[in-house]
């Protein structure tokens, strides 16, 4: 018999069939019985243990529908009855069927792809070993954006420190100087003499959407290595890996897709793929990238069990088509921008056409320090959760608001931020006319038309 790395391998090339990683471990997974009827409260009241308030901070950490929690805490359940039985003969097997089930759902290769516990994780595993290549030929330079998440910038510095490189910045606009082809222009200047470009699918904290597809194009034409952070895209937007041709592809489950946390995929071309190495080398070692990737030590594989689930779940939410739930979010999102924009009389930082389901709105001057506003909206009755940020627009550091929008969230969630927004900032009593204008104007139909999937 063959060894379980070299069958884990094997098996990546196997179709998806009906089978489940469920059937594997002996897990029953009950899918929600009737259909899905709306979205928004009464969806969070069934599946979500949000609590009262106004949950507008989904971008920041998650939350796991109920379904996905109780898969998850089946599989413990499994693993706890007979451990060694689990680790030895169940997980590789269950493993393999859940990341065909994902790579299928991102259109994906399986055996160029792996899971790990989380995006950072599978930055730092690839740029630490893509700066080892010898590919570089005048040293390795790392291009991040002025939009790279802090530990991502952090992880690029290091990786070509280790080389003697250096990062530099492509600059991305801001507010209606956005446009896909404005930030192509500024990566076709700035990608000449680089060695790997990494950018975001979904900037965080902006919210911004950037044209992936076609910066990956600009790198193959530069012989630069393409590295996407994804951290916000699976179940926030279409990810279609054969679309979108990237040296290495990375996602959160957690995020948009609703998993739990402590799983992301990585994904990487056929040109990298014998060269890409997780941090730790262990008993997968030297036995190729799956076997290199699939056991990362003991610890809880839950989460990368429950990808299926949550992958299921997403999919009802859409009524059997998940792009349903992309529009709807990217409409609440962008509905809540535009009324706050108008009611504080300020700005949105980007076009709604450059947005997915996270919107930003510039505060007023006379809001509040960042960390009081933080604080004050999050702990009075009723509490709202929505992240406050720092950006510099024009050269000026503004505070910002960025509104997440996930399936549990309706307008009235909006309105419950906009009302204790204006009482915590004292706005003047013309913002608070607006709102009441704007009130008054949301009515069953938005609400319908939000839900009619
Ligand atoms: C754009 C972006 N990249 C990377 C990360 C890091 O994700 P994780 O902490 O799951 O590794 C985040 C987290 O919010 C993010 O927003």
């Amino acid at each position: 018999m063959k060894g379980l790395y070299a069958q884990f391998t094997q098996s990546m090339l196997e179709p998806v069939h009906d089978q489940t990683c469920y059937d594997i471990l002996g897990v029953k997974v009950s899918p929600p019985a009737q259909e899905c009827t709306a979205l928004g409260g009464s969806l969070r009241r069934s599946w979500f243990m949000l609590g009262e308030g106004a949950h507008l901070s989904h971008g920041a950490y998650g939350a796991a529908s109920v379904f996905v929690q109780n898969t998850g805490d089946a599989i413990r359940a499994k693993m706890e009855e007979d451990p060694v039985r689990f680790f030895y003969e169940l997980l590789f097997p269950a493993l393999s069927l859940s990341l065909r089930r994902t790579a299928q759902f991102v259109s994906g290769a399986a055996r160029n792809m792996a899971f790990v516990p989380n995006v950072e994780f599978a930055i730092s595993a690839a740029l630490q070993s893509l700066a080892q290549i010898e590919l570089f030929p005048n040293g390795c330079k790392i291009l991040v954006t002025s939009l790279t998440y802090g530990a991502v910038k952090i992880a690029a510095k290091e990786a070509a420190s280790r080389k003697g490189g250096w990062i530099d910045v492509v600059e991305i606009p801001t507010c209606d100087d956005c446009t896909d082809e404005e930030i192509l222009r500024r990566f076709r200047g700035k990608l000449r003499g680089s060695s790997i470009a990494v950018f975001e699918h979904i900037s965080s904290p902006t919210g911004l959407v950037m044209p992936v597809e076609e910066i990956c194009k600009l790198c193959r034409e530069h012989s630069v290595l393409s590295v996407v952070d994804g951290a916000h895209s699976l179940g926030a937007a279409e990810v279609n890996l054969e679309r979108i041709r990237a040296d290495v592809y990375t996602s959160n489950g957690h995020k948009w897709l609703m998993n739990q946390r402590g799983c992301a995929f990585l994904a990487v071309s056929e040109q990298v793929r014998d060269v890409l190495h997780p941090v730790l080398a262990s008993w997968g070692h030297d036995k190729g990238f799956n076997a290199e990737f699939v056991w990362q030590g003991t610890m809880d594989y839950t989460p990368m069990l429950t990808m299926p689930a949550a992958i299921s779940f997403l999919t009802w939410c859409g009524r059997g088509n998940p792009e349903q739930v992309y529009r709807r979010n990217h409409r609440l999102a962008c509905w809540a921008a535009d009324m706050l924009s108008y009611i504080l009389d300020t700005k949105t930082l980007f076009p709604s056409e450059m947005v997915a389901c996270m919107a930003c709105v510039k505060l007023p001057v006379y809001a509040n320090p960042i960390e009081e506003l933080r604080l004050v909206l999050s702990q009075n009755e009723p509490r709202v959760q929505v992240a406050v940020f720092f950006f510099v627009v024009d050269n000026e550091d503004d505070r910002y608001l960025r509104i997440s929008c996930a399936i549990y969230n309706d307008v009235w969630d909006v309105l419950t931020l906009a009302k204790k927004l204006l009482d915590v900032i004292r706005a003047p009593e013309e913002a608070h006319r607006r709102l009441r204008r704007k009130e008054a104007l949301v009515n069953l139909d938005l609400e319908r038309s939000l839900d009619g999937l």
